[in-house]
Protein backbone atom coordinates (compact mmCIF):
# COMPACT_ATOMS: atom_id res chain seq x y z
CA UNK A 1 0.00 0.00 0.00
CA UNK A 2 3.02 2.48 0.46
CA UNK A 3 4.80 1.31 -3.30
CA UNK A 4 2.00 -0.02 -5.26
CA UNK A 5 -1.71 0.42 -6.08
CA UNK A 6 -4.52 -2.13 -6.23
CA UNK A 7 -7.75 -1.50 -7.34
CA UNK A 8 -7.35 2.27 -7.01
CA UNK A 9 -5.85 1.99 -3.11
CA UNK A 10 -2.35 2.97 -2.49
CA UNK A 11 0.32 4.82 -3.68
CA UNK A 12 2.33 5.90 -7.15
CA UNK A 13 5.80 5.14 -5.95
CA UNK A 14 5.79 1.76 -7.90
CA UNK A 15 4.11 0.14 -10.47
CA UNK A 16 -0.20 0.20 -10.22
CA UNK A 17 -0.46 -4.14 -9.74
CA UNK A 18 -4.30 -4.08 -10.20
CA UNK A 19 -3.48 -5.86 -14.06
CA UNK A 20 0.25 -6.82 -13.07
CA UNK A 21 -1.33 -10.60 -14.29
CA UNK A 22 -1.78 -8.95 -17.29
CA UNK A 23 1.42 -7.54 -18.00
CA UNK A 24 2.70 -8.34 -21.59
CA UNK A 25 6.10 -7.46 -20.34
CA UNK A 26 6.76 -10.97 -18.51
CA UNK A 27 7.43 -12.00 -21.93
CA UNK A 28 4.78 -15.26 -22.75
CA UNK A 29 2.32 -16.37 -20.77
CA UNK A 30 4.02 -19.43 -20.04
CA UNK A 31 6.96 -18.09 -18.55
CA UNK A 32 4.71 -15.70 -16.72
CA UNK A 33 4.25 -17.28 -13.20
CA UNK A 34 7.69 -18.23 -13.26
CA UNK A 35 9.27 -15.47 -13.73
CA UNK A 36 6.85 -13.46 -11.53
CA UNK A 37 7.20 -16.09 -8.66
CA UNK A 38 11.03 -16.08 -9.03
CA UNK A 39 11.25 -12.17 -9.06
CA UNK A 40 9.02 -11.43 -6.12
CA UNK A 41 11.74 -14.09 -4.36
CA UNK A 42 14.93 -12.15 -5.48
CA UNK A 43 14.34 -8.86 -7.18
CA UNK A 44 17.25 -7.83 -7.37
CA UNK A 45 18.70 -10.38 -9.71
CA UNK A 46 15.05 -11.16 -11.57
CA UNK A 47 13.63 -7.39 -12.23
CA UNK A 48 12.72 -7.06 -15.99
CA UNK A 49 14.19 -4.04 -17.85
CA UNK A 50 11.19 -1.61 -17.40
CA UNK A 51 13.46 1.52 -17.57
CA UNK A 52 12.76 2.49 -14.58
CA UNK A 53 15.65 3.44 -11.99
CA UNK A 54 13.40 2.56 -8.91
CA UNK A 55 13.60 -0.49 -7.33
CA UNK A 56 11.38 -3.47 -5.58
CA UNK A 57 12.84 -4.31 -2.12
CA UNK A 58 13.51 -7.94 -1.40
CA UNK A 59 10.88 -9.07 1.05
CA UNK A 60 12.23 -12.72 1.73
CA UNK A 61 9.03 -13.98 0.19
CA UNK A 62 8.83 -18.05 -0.04
CA UNK A 63 8.13 -19.55 -2.73
CA UNK A 64 4.89 -20.66 -1.13
CA UNK A 65 4.29 -16.77 -0.56
CA UNK A 66 5.26 -15.63 -4.09
CA UNK A 67 2.94 -18.64 -5.30
CA UNK A 68 0.07 -17.69 -3.32
CA UNK A 69 0.59 -14.23 -4.36
CA UNK A 70 0.49 -14.66 -8.04
CA UNK A 71 -2.46 -16.65 -7.54
CA UNK A 72 -4.47 -13.46 -5.90
CA UNK A 73 -2.73 -11.03 -8.21
CA UNK A 74 -4.75 -13.89 -11.19
CA UNK A 75 -8.29 -13.15 -9.06
CA UNK A 76 -8.05 -9.54 -9.24
C1 LIG B 1 4.16 -8.24 -0.82
C2 LIG B 1 4.37 -7.00 -1.32
C3 LIG B 1 4.68 -6.76 -2.79
C4 LIG B 1 4.28 -7.45 -3.90
C5 LIG B 1 3.37 -8.69 -3.99
C6 LIG B 1 4.87 -6.79 -5.06
C7 LIG B 1 4.71 -7.18 -6.38
C8 LIG B 1 5.33 -6.62 -7.48
C9 LIG B 1 5.14 -7.06 -8.85
C10 LIG B 1 4.27 -8.23 -9.31
C11 LIG B 1 5.89 -6.22 -9.64
C12 LIG B 1 5.98 -6.27 -11.15
C13 LIG B 1 4.92 -5.33 -11.71
C14 LIG B 1 4.48 -5.63 -13.15
O1 LIG B 1 4.45 -6.76 -13.57
O2 LIG B 1 4.08 -4.67 -13.84
C15 LIG B 1 6.56 -5.27 -8.77
C16 LIG B 1 7.43 -4.28 -9.19
C17 LIG B 1 7.95 -3.28 -8.37
N1 LIG B 1 7.77 -3.18 -7.00
FE1 LIG B 1 6.71 -4.43 -5.82
N2 LIG B 1 5.60 -5.70 -4.63
C18 LIG B 1 5.51 -5.65 -3.24
C19 LIG B 1 6.10 -4.70 -2.41
C20 LIG B 1 6.81 -3.60 -2.83
C21 LIG B 1 7.30 -2.54 -1.98
C22 LIG B 1 7.11 -2.50 -0.46
C23 LIG B 1 7.92 -1.64 -2.81
C24 LIG B 1 8.55 -0.29 -2.47
C25 LIG B 1 9.35 -0.08 -1.41
C26 LIG B 1 7.87 -2.13 -4.17
C27 LIG B 1 8.40 -1.53 -5.27
C28 LIG B 1 8.39 -2.02 -6.56
C29 LIG B 1 9.03 -1.36 -7.70
C30 LIG B 1 9.81 -0.06 -7.64
C31 LIG B 1 8.76 -2.17 -8.83
C32 LIG B 1 9.26 -1.95 -10.26
C33 LIG B 1 10.61 -2.64 -10.38
C34 LIG B 1 11.36 -2.31 -11.67
O3 LIG B 1 11.00 -1.36 -12.38
O4 LIG B 1 12.34 -3.03 -11.94
N3 LIG B 1 7.18 -3.33 -4.15
N4 LIG B 1 6.19 -5.53 -7.47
Amino acid sequence: MNCHTLLGNGAYYAPDLTKAWLDKGWISKDMREDMMGKFLMDPDKNARTFGSKRKMPNLAITEQEAKGTIAFLKWV
